[in-house]
């Protein structure tokens, strides 16, 4: 008698050409020039030059790597070298020999942005590095500048011969320009159209700092490593998502900027709708930079777009009042340096978003950003649909908490049992945290961010596509607010979380915000 044997189960044959799962594990740069237009300025000062160092530190800058620094101030090689030295010996732990060899590799390159001539210097200076650091007609352009000196850089960049492609093969050059970009759809546009006429979009890095945070990037991780979120992360079992980026501080300095940003340019075109679309978008086909934007262009796509209507009924502005924080008084935005009187720029945003496809239709997205709420906090939570059926009397929702920062980690709350003899349940928390499960601390946003454009990894940087479909969503909101006073403003104190509107909002459908 013969018996059949069934084969066993065997695991579903895995992706494993490397090109797919976008493997990167191994990653040294080619030798490269960084230069930093705008080097006296407040990001390269407290974000660039610390991430380069950080990265030096770390030795994952390639051999030959170079910066030059661009300002109006007359400073000389020296001069530039020193101020970073000042800057960085605060820290006794540096080393001098390493701190050194990093410093030989900074130049400096006095002028202002609309000057042909300054270009013909930095040319000199980049070929001269060229030749004595090996860096191969590698380049990688910052403008960390005010937003008004973008279009002249970029002409200048390409009248001047200083962009080379890869026809050429004089070496690399890319770009890397700040937010915001563009302040709205027609000047976001306008400004593609500038940044076209010299590079290809392969060559533009549109950086948003949220992207290069570690927690962010998990959310893809969290999601398409896994193997049990996929089925639930739906409308069938999703009721609605709240994602918070709140802030205890002012602006600070930055009032002259903020008067014209607002928290909508400021916070919700670019850091909320990334960390929406990576909590949104369906699986990539492979994890390469244009799979994943591909995705996250589609939910953009497909967001119900804002009318008169819409943002009256489902948008909240806010400004921040007078108030306390952290047993500080703090003054109101009005009264912040270089802010109007009477200013109706918004610190605070509260709004009703709706994605139009299979997977989310119905399903709220509510995003809340704001200056001077009690704490600094940024979370994205799933809040799952109740049972169908209250065996053990009234239940709390499930909600997975991605915790961006601070406390970084992710948390899903689920009711147990209370031990004893009655059938009483409370929730609890399952609860993972970075700083337990791994021992390094994460790096900066900006060390990743830069490390990606020298090696040309595009992934984590917004394409043209995904900054316009951004602008043509919140640009009805800009719109109304713009062509409406909002005559109740301040409308929250400084230390709460927000207008009372922003709890209406939720409340009409029987919901309520998270405390974080
Ligand atoms: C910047 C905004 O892009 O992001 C600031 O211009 C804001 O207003 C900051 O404070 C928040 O970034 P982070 O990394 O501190 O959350």
């Amino acid at each position: 008698m013969s018996v059949d044997i069934a084969p066993p189960i065997t695991a579903p044959t895995l992706t494993s050409n490397p090109l797919r799962t976008g493997l990167r594990i191994e990653r040294s740069p080619a030798p490269c020039a960084m230069v930093i237009f705008g080097a006296s300025g407040d990001l390269a000062k407290r974000k660039l030059l610390p991430a380069l160092w950080a990265l030096n530190e770390a030795q994952q800058l390639p051999p030959g790597f170079s910066i030059v620094g661009i300002a109006r101030s007359e400073l000389n090689h020296e001069q530039f070298r020193q101020q970073l030295r000042d800057s960085i010996t605060h820290d006794l732990t540096v080393d001098p020999t390493m701190l050194d060899t990093f410093l030989q590799g900074l130049f400096y390159v006095p002028g202002t942005f609309d000057q042909p001539d300054m270009y013909q210097r930095l040319k000199q200076v980049l070929e001269q590095i060229d030749r004595e650091r090996g860096t191969a007609g590698n380049r990688m352009y910052y403008l960390a500048t005010p937003p008004s000196f973008f279009p002249v850089i970029m002409e200048q960049l390409g009248q001047a011969g200083l962009v080379s492609d890869a026809a050429t093969g004089a070496g690399w050059t890319r770009v890397v320009i700040e937010k915001p970009f563009g302040r709205d759809l027609a000047t976001a546009r306008e400004l593609n159209r500038v940044v076209h006429g010299v590079f290809d979009e392969a060559q533009v890095y549109r950086i948003d700092h949220y992207l290069g945070k570690e927690t962010v990037q998990n959310i893809l991780h969290f999601r398409f490593a896994n193997a049990i979120w996929e089925p639930i992360w739906n409308r069938r079992y999703v009721d609605h998502v709240q994602i918070t980026v709140a802030e205890d501080l002012g602006v600070e300095t930055r009032g002259g900027y903020y008067e014209e940003a607002g928290i909508v340019r400021d916070m919700l075109e670019n850091h909320m709708l990334q960390l929406l679309t990576l909590t949104a978008m369906e699986p990539p086909v492979s994890f390469d930079a244009d799979a994943v934007r591909d995705e996250k262009v589609k939910v953009l796509r497909g967001m119900r777009p804002f009318d008169l209507q819409r943002v009256q009924s489902d948008v909240v502005r806010g400004q921040y009042g007078a108030g306390w924080i952290g047993g500080k008084a703090v003054p109101a935005y009005r009264q912040e340096q270089k802010v109007a009187p009477d200013s109706q720029t918004a610190t605070y945003v509260a709004a009703t978003f709706y994605i139009d496809t299979w997977r989310w239709e119905g399903v709220p997205f509510y995003l809340r950003s704001g200056k001077r709420l009690p704490k600094r906090v940024t979370e994205i939570a799933i809040q799952f649909r109740p049972v169908p059926q209250l065996l053990f009397g009234p239940t709390d929702p499930n909600v997975l908490a991605m915790r961006i920062q601070p406390d970084e980690g992710i948390s899903l709350q689920f009711e147990a049992k209370v031990p004893g003899p009655t059938a009483r349940h409370r929730p609890v928390a399952m609860d993972f945290r970075y700083g337990t499960a791994f021992a390094t601390a994460p790096a900066e946003a900006y060390q990743r961010l830069l490390l990606d454009v020298m090696l040309g990894d595009s992934t984590l940087f917004a394409r043209r596509d995904e900054v316009e479909a951004a602008w043509t969503l919140v640009a009805p909101i800009l719109n109304t607010w713009a062509a409406t006073q909002a005559t109740d403003l301040p409308n929250y104190e400084a230390g709460t979380w927000g207008p009372e509107a922003a709890d209406q909002l939720l409340e009409a459908s029987g919901r309520r915000w998270r405390r974080p």
